[in-house]
């Protein structure tokens, strides 16, 4: 019994020493080369929720851009590898949780990121489909300005109805790309981030559905603009 809790911590503690070790350089191999057991590797040693199909999908997208203007709701454990990827072009965060901010920002240097307040509860996204100026928030100077070449919108949380929801990150996403831009949106398997794609970011230009058992992800080729 001894021996098998001491293999069970030798385990566990090699495990975490391994990942230490090899987070960081998993994902420099995987911005250099994007193949999907590079991308998988990444994802399991980093602990990124998008799936590995979904990662490969959005790299090809920026690779066909880079140098771009790319812009992410929501920090996380992929932020580094998003940065990397466009080193040359400019990416920009934005995060709404304090926490998560300070956690994932000490971690990695060089990442852009701003602090953003939604002030909405997912529960109140019937009344502000109907009301745009609802979805309208001030958003950082140089976020407002830029006609973004790719939108990732993976945040804010949305998981209940208490949480944000992404009524207004999806709804913005619309008003800053580009025309000929690209929208990724994580979690399109829940109502509400169907519903506000269906109408901000409109069937006529979405591409592809990459589902995955932690989320759904749609592409949109944005050519026409709802906003
Ligand atoms: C849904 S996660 C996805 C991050 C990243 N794109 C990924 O695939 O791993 C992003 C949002 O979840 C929230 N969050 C809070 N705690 C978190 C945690 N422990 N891990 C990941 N996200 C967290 C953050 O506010 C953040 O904006």
């Amino acid at each position: 019994m001894a021996s098998l809790f001491i293999d069970c911590i030798v385990k566990i503690i090699f495990n975490k020493f391994i990942k230490n070790i090899l987070a960081r350089p998993s994902i420099i191999l995987a911005v250099f080369w994007s193949s999907y057991f590079n991308l998988l590797l990444m994802r399991k040693l980093n602990g990124v929720q998008l799936s590995t199909m979904q990662l490969k999908v959005i790299c090809a997208t920026i690779k066909r851009k880079i140098p771009c203007k790319l812009l992410v709701f929501g920090l996380g454990n992929d932020s580094f590898f998003w940065t990397n990827l466009n080193r040359k072009g400019v990416t920009v965060f934005l995060e709404d949780n304090k926490e998560w901010f300070k956690n994932v920002m000490k971690k990695s240097e060089n990442i852009k990121a701003y602090l953003v307040s939604y002030n909405t509860q997912r529960k109140d996204w019937e009344i502000m489909l109907e009301d745009k100026s609802l979805l309208e928030m001030t958003l950082p100077n140089d976020v407002e300005k830029e006609a973004w070449d790719v939108i990732l919108v993976d945040a804010p949380a949305g998981w209940n109805d208490e949480s944000p929801g992404r009524m207004k990150s999806i709804f913005l996403s619309s008003k800053l790309i580009r025309i000929s831009g690209d929208i990724f949106v994580h979690d399109c398997d829940r109502e509400v981030e169907e519903i506000y794609c269906d109408k901000f970011l409109q069937k006529e230009n979405l591409r592809m559905e990459i589902k995955a058992p932690i989320g759904f992800l749609r592409h949109y080729h944005i050519m026409n603009r709802f906003v």
